[in-house]
């Protein structure tokens, strides 16, 4: 949680700055600064609120410099507020440090400068930062060239947590160093100037070389060179990769929010996942080479993930157990990371992430991995941390996903997972050679399925105009229903702020339906044509409580007894999931419209949760 965003070169920084943090609210928004050097002193202009509110800040439009750091922040360590916002500095106003993570020790920390004669004016862990760097640099002799980046690297060996940090000084004007640790930080490179952010899509306009940073790898960046150094202050080379997205992913594009945007980005991001993986006579998958020796001795597969990730997970079990013949076990990353699961290297641990930068979800993939499974990380940005703990690493081709409700991410999910799935079975002879065709045509057609699914946002806004008041909503499901019950019911919680629970039908009648009360509104998802009348009678018993049930179907059901019946196109049962949330995320999006709420940065959620 938490943006950041540098910039050093020949162009006034502070714009960039803030056009760069508006890239990143979607990773906080709570407060928003920038600090700069003018005239060898650190400028530092900081509010609590949204980061267009540092527009009124009196002395913005007068800054000239060439260097600055800037934050968006979503608060841990104290509330929301002017003080507590960043950058920070050291009691000698010398350096200026933002932050992106959290620090464990703090307190501790904070004590023990203390007793040095340290002051401290905010209630965050991150002030502790710029007072250690002080501590250390006061031990350093000034005239060493490499004093600075010592102090900062023995500030960092004292810090318990995760850092993503960029610290500026006025002792070197024309000069940063950033550092992180479990939290992102990328560099861009330009002609005579260099950008640094917390995730692509806040340095896209400018450019497309990125150098991606490791865990305790520090960079020391002037406007013309980056020059790397690892934890014991030796220079490391380091490439920069070429990332393809456009600079117009990160737009609107016409759309009023970026979640509506992304609802319609899904028939592309469908086909650029799939991209050239079912070309050839046997699928390949970039960056997966699994061997059939090794994949015969998998006894059980873990899909490890958080929120919407897992839920695609949860599909993504039925066709893996399907097609492959493997016991496959779904689990949130932060109840894994404590349960001490049983793994060994018969196991095959896949971890699910849109950002990749999810804590709970590589901490557990670093345990399967210490375990002895293999891993292999499932992600959309190119270069995140997760990709670089795997083994192997395969990628959605989403785009860019800006809005904090995750959409086109959980279709590329599906539909990666689902390539994944034939893959192995095709290796281990799992599953007939028909099946695999079949299936192979159904991913092929699913673009333009899901461009047909769309059609139904009108009728899904009208449905929204009805129950936007509603307190309670209840999603049913059955087999590979019940986990799109799950992500509708996600969606609504997360954007709409209603109440809402995801059943699985059977389950209903064992204490939920005591909830269903006169017009209560159901969603009830029937596409597996084996389970319509069984579905189909749980909705019975809802309706005869007097439930309003807005039916999504791509089955031949009747109108009557429903209040809204969507019908969406028929496909392969395990490819459904992918069109049967269509409607339930424009049912979400719609009612937070109604309700006027800010879709695309709902309140206390960020995009990546890169805390525990
Ligand atoms: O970046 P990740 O896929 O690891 O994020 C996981 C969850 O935080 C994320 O899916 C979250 O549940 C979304 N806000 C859901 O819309």
């Amino acid at each position: 949680m938490c943006g950041i965003v540098g910039y050093i070169g020949d162009k006034k920084a502070a714009p960039i700055l803030i056009k760069g943090l508006e890239k990143l609210e979607y990773r906080g928004y709570d407060s928003a600064g920038i600090a700069v050097i003018e005239n060898n002193e650190i400028v530092t202009l900081k509010d609590k609120g949204r980061v267009k509110n540092l527009l009124k800040i009196d002395g913005m439009e007068s800054l000239n410099s060439g260097i600055g750091i800037a934050h968006t922040r979503w608060a841990t360590h104290g509330k929301p507020s002017a003080i507590n916002s960043h950058p920070h500095s050291d009691k000698d106003k010398c350096f200026a440090v933002v932050h992106n993570g959290i620090i464990e020790n703090y307190k501790e920390l904070k004590e023990k400068l203390k007793n040095e004669g340290y002051t401290f004016i905010s209630e965050t862990d991150t002030e502790v930062i710029p007072n250690l760097i002080n501590y250390y640099y006061l031990k350093e002799k000034k005239e060493d060239s490499k004093a600075l980046l010592r102090a900062i690297r023995n500030a960092c060996m004292d810090l318990m947590g995760s850092f993503a940090i960029e610290v500026i000084s006025k002792e070197k004007p024309n000069e940063m160093i950033v550092i992180r640790k479990d939290s992102p930080l990328i560099i861009g490179k330009g002609e005579n100037e260099n950008y640094i952010a917390s995730d692509i899509p806040a340095i896209l306009p400018y450019t497309r070389n990125i150098y991606f940073l490791d865990n305790y790898e520090f960079a020391y960046i002037y406007k013309d060179r980056v020059d790397f150094y690892n934890k014991n202050l030796e220079p490391i080379k380091k490439e920069t990769k070429e990332i393809k997205w456009d600079s117009s992913d990160a737009e609107k594009d016409g759309f009023p929010h970026f979640m509506l945007k992304e609802i319609y980005e899904q028939p592309r991001a469908v086909r650029e996942t799939i991209g050239t993986t079912l070309d050839n006579d046997k699928i390949e998958i970039e960056g997966l080479e699994l061997e059939r020796e090794y994949l015969k001795t998998i006894n059980k597969i873990y899909i490890v993930a958080c929120g919407t990730a897992m839920y695609a997970g949860l599909t993504a079990r039925k066709t893996i157990e399907h097609l492959c013949n493997i016991p496959v076990e779904v689990e949130v990353a932060s109840e894994f990371r404590y349960n001490n699961p049983l793994i060994d290297e018969k196991t095959l641990a896949i971890y699910i992430s849109q950002s990749g930068e999810t804590a709970d979800t590589i901490a557990a993939l670093k345990l399967a991995k210490s375990k002895g499974a293999k891993t292999i990380a499932v992600a959309n940005v190119i270069g995140s941390s997760i990709t670089r703990e795997a083994d192997y690493s395969v990628y959605t081709h989403a785009g860019p996903e800006i809005a904090v409700a995750s959409t086109k991410a959980y279709t590329s999910q599906i539909t990666m997972l689902t390539i994944m799935a034939m893959h192995f079975a095709e290796i281990l002879g799992t599953s007939s050679k028909n099946e695999i065709e079949e299936l192979k045509k159904c991913l092929l057609s699913m673009p333009e399925k899901i461009e047909e699914t769309l059609k139904v946002a009108e009728r899904i806004k009208e449905f929204a105009k009805k129950i936007y008041n509603e307190k309670d909503v209840f999603f049913l499901g059955r087999g590979i229903d019940y986990p799109v019950c799950l992500e509708g019911s996600l969606k609504l919680k997360e954007i709409t702020y209603i109440h809402s629970e995801g059943y699985a039908s059977g389950e209903l009648k064992h204490g939920p339906i005591a909830l269903i009360d006169n017009g209560i509104t159901v969603v009830s998802v029937i596409t597996d044509k084996d389970l319509v009348e069984k579905s189909l009678s749980n909705v019975q018993e809802v309706i005869t409580r007097g439930a309003k049930i807005l039916l999504i179907t791509n089955q031949n059901i009747e109108k009557k007894g429903f209040e809204e019946l969507i019908k969406i196109p028929e496909t392969n049962k395990f490819l459904s999931p992918i069109l049967a949330i269509i409607p339930l995320q424009l049912l979400s999006y719609n009612i937070a419209v109604e309700k006027k709420l800010d879709v695309d940065k709902p309140r206390n959620l960020a995009k990546s949760v890169t805390v525990e």
